[in-house]
């Protein structure tokens, strides 16, 4: 079974609309909710390979109930930590006119005591899975040493973890050294404190990163592909162009076919073009975190990888 980890879901609402009005009444023509954050998207990633999945974070108030729902709706084991405050939604309104506007909510604050109960509840949740994600941002009272605190749990309980945040939840989270993490470059360039102008660059700064004693660097690299520092080697897989969608949740698909490959036992140059595939495959649907199961399949022979 594979853990994955949301400390700061969200209800992703989108609406359509004619064009928003600022100071006015605004009718939406249509609505649509799906449970959304990534530990979230990861989870929905892996049922639909057929993967046994527990999933675990906070959750609070109807907002929180309704991701609940959807999570047991797919088969997932729901271990969520239940918070006084309400789960945010994440509002998205595209308008006829052209222009999309986000409305994001800050989300819950965790108190000290629903912590607590939460680092209880994933500990228990660790001794049944095999390997755990923990994924995205962190919620508002949570200290953001938080990821290296559940790493080093994961660890100790002999549990390969792939940690996949930004900013300062990274930077304190990779002090337990993951065994993997999955920065795009940005989050990369924010670890090592410079830009990084090339894949030569880039694939330095990941090396430096490794000495850590991260085993895994994978640097997602939008539409250029992925970038694999390991011990051995570094290899570039290419995605073949597709016709996009949705790029949302992209990450998030790398993510849960290491998960799968590494839970398999696949070697590093399968995983890669694997994770590439699927990853591509996820822009060609709206929604995150759904893959074109079949694109998928398709687009694995055409993944080509380079040894750098
Ligand atoms: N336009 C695209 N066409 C094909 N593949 C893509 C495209 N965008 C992303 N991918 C695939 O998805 C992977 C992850 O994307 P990206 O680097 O944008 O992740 P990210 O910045 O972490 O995104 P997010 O956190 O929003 O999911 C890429 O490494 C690539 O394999
Ligand atoms: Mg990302």
């Amino acid at each position: 079974m594979i853990l994955t980890i949301t400390l700061n879901p969200a209800v992703d609402k989108t609406y359509t609309t004619g064009a928003l009005m600022l100071g006015q009444v605004n009718r939406m023509r249509t609505v649509n909710n799906i449970a959304g954050g990534k530990g979230i998207n990861v989870a929905k990633i892996l049922r639909q390979y057929g993967y046994d999945v527990m999933t675990a974070g906070f959750l609070g108030g109807y907002t929180g109930e309704f991701i609940e729902a959807c999570m047991r709706e797919i088969h997932a084991h729901c271990r969520f930590t239940k918070v006084a405050g309400e789960t945010r939604s994440s509002i998205n309104v595209i308008a006829e006119d052209g222009y999309v506007t986000e409305i994001l909510e800050p989300g819950p604050s965790v108190s000290a005591q629903e912590l607590e109960q939460f680092v209880a509840d994933y500990k228990n949740a660790v001794s049944e899975c095999e390997l755990v994600v923990m994924s995205g941002s962190v919620a508002k009272g949570i200290p953001a040493d938080i990821y290296g605190q559940l790493v080093a749990i994961g660890k100790k309980a002999g549990l390969r973890c792939i940690l996949d945040t930004s900013g300062e939840a990274l930077l304190h989270g990779i002090k337990e050294a993951p065994f993997m993490i999955k920065p795009n470059q940005k989050e990369l360039e924010y670890l090592v404190g410079h830009r990084l102008k090339d894949i030569g660059e880039i694939g330095e700064a990941a090396k430096k990163l490794r000495k850590t004693g991260i085993e895994h660097v994978l640097v997602s690299l939008g539409k250029k592909g992925l970038l694999s520092v390991t011990e051995n080697e570094i290899l570039w897989a290419k995605t073949p162009s597709v016709k996009t969608v949705n790029t949302v949740g992209c990450g998030d698909s790398v993510v849960a076919s290491y998960a799968m490959s590494l839970l398999k036992g696949e070697d590093n140059y399968t995983s890669l073009k694997r994770a590439a595939a699927i990853s591509a495959a996820n822009t060609a649907t709206l929604e995150s975190g759904d893959i074109a199961l079949e694109l998928a399949e398709e687009l694995l022979d055409k993944i080509q990888i380079e040894k750098r």
